[in-house]
């Protein structure tokens, strides 16, 4: 079901009525940030918490944040038929955190409280995100009641990796809940994570480079790592194993599981993908990598007055700088890449009077040599740091296909889709 499209009006979309599921766990207070972050997009939010998630949220938390009532029995406001309407109403559940217990009362259909009830009627979208600790993210119990409940069709997040409520740290974390909202909202727009990357290893290039000319300043560029981030976490949650070379990015938080390797210049990528590239088998190049890089670079601060400063800082020689992708397509064809990966390149195009922003990806794949490419139109406040993007997957047999507008998550699962499906083909 899905009828966020769905209008009372023309003009006016109704809002989306999104529930809240909260079990018991310490990281019950993230959902206060989930609920706020549906209600500023301008959804109904219904908080449905089981009675252990009180323990560590009051429920006049939940009323407040979500502006409805919130209970957690089958008992409150018999009147209405709220263990039926709750979930009829729902557009899309989110259960977030979720603990071993509540995944074992839903696998077997129990209807004991409001949640479950709720979820024994709800034909929406389901999103949920455990959170425990890792033995019992790993207990076979919990592992076959995930496998259940994935072959249902509901979407089990994989959890983050990191400090869990002890001294303990692992897989168990529940994920930012600005991942958790992303994802969910891909979900309800369509978006399906098939287990279909599980034991892969994934490479992603994301963020800018930076070319020092001296210590303080660099030529550098505005990619937010937006993109390259929401591939990794898509790969993530489709089962792969995700390592990204990151170069400047935005505040981001990292996909689950996934290792981040930082870099500053163009060469240092170039070192760290050809490190990491060896026993992969998807590389993603969605950095925004710069061609050129300083000739010399000073290593203390050039000052303008002084006759070194003045020359280094008006006319600035430039030497290029490495090709990562098609040094790497090159590697691949003398055998050095294990596994023989899919590669895929990103085209941040503009296009002029004389050539479409397309034409000019079709020339560039030709030229790199890679199985895929991402073609977006960039500049104008088109793509850079934006939470959207658009576009076309060129093939190298030739064959193109549109990207269709959605948030970059979205658009990363369109783009795993084209490179699980060539890997396939
Ligand atoms: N790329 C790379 N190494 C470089 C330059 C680019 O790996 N030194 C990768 C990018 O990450 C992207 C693809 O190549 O996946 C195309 O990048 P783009 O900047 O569009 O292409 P360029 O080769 O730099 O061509 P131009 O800037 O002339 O369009």
């Amino acid at each position: 079901m899905d009828n966020a499209s769905s209008s009372t009006s023309a003009s006016q979309p109704r809002p989306r009525n999104i529930v809240v599921g909260v079990a018991g766990g310490i990281a019950a207070y993230k959902a206060c940030h989930i609920v706020r972050a549906f209600k500023e997009t301008g959804d109904n939010v219904r908080v449905v918490p089981t009675e252990a998630a009180l323990n560590f949220v009051g429920k006049a938390t939940f009323e407040a944040l979500s502006g409805n009532p919130v209970s957690t029995t089958v008992f409150d406001a018999v009147d209405s038929v709220q263990h039926v309407k709750v979930g009829q109403e729902a557009d899309l559940i989110v259960i977030a955190p979720a603990t071993a217990d509540l995944m074992a009362r839903i696998v077997m259909g129990r209807g004991d409280d409001l949640l479950a009830a709720t979820l024994l009627v709800a034909t929406c979208p389901v999103v949920i995100a455990p959170a425990m600790h890792t033995e019992m993210w790993f207990n076979p119990a919990t592992v076959a009641n995930v496998a259940t409940l994935r072959s249902r069709g509901i979407t089990v997040l994989e959890p983050a990796h990191g400090r869990l409520t002890g001294k303990d740290t692992g897989p168990g974390r529940l994920p930012d809940p600005e991942q958790i909202v992303d994802l969910a909202n891909a979900i309800h727009a369509g978006t399906r994570l098939p287990q279909d990357m599980v034991g892969k290893k994934v490479v992603i290039t994301a963020g800018g480079t930076h070319e020092h000319i001296d210590p303080v300043r660099f030529i550098g560029n505005s990619s937010s790592g937006r993109q390259g981030f929401a591939l990794g976490e898509i790969a993530a949650q489709r089962g792969a194993k995700v390592t990204i070379v990151a170069g400047s990015v935005a505040e981001l938080s990292v996909p689950a599981g996934a290792e981040i390797v930082p870099v500053v210049s163009t060469q240092d990528m170039y070192e760290a993908v050809h490190k990491h590239a060896v026993d992969a088998d998807f590389i993603v190049m969605a950095a925004a990598v710069a061609d050129f890089t300083p000739a010399t670079q000073a290593t203390s601060k050039l000052k303008k007055g002084s006759d070194a400063g003045e020359d280094a800082l008006s006319t600035i020689s430039l030497v290029e700088n490495p090709d990562i992708l098609a040094t790497t397509v090159t590697r691949r064809s003398k055998g050095e890449l294990s596994k023989n990966p899919i590669i895929v390149g990103f085209a941040a195009e503009t296009g002029d009077e004389g050539t479409s922003a397309l034409e000019y990806a079709r020339k560039k794949l030709q030229k790199k040599g890679c199985d895929l490419l991402m073609c977006n139109e960039v500049g104008k406040g088109k793509v850079f740091g934006q939470k959207h993007n658009q576009g076309w997957i060129l093939d190298a047999t030739g064959g193109v296909s549109e990207v269709v507008h959605g948030s970059k998550i979205e658009v990363s699962a369109q783009i795993w889709d084209a490179a699980v499906a060539f890997r396939n083909a």
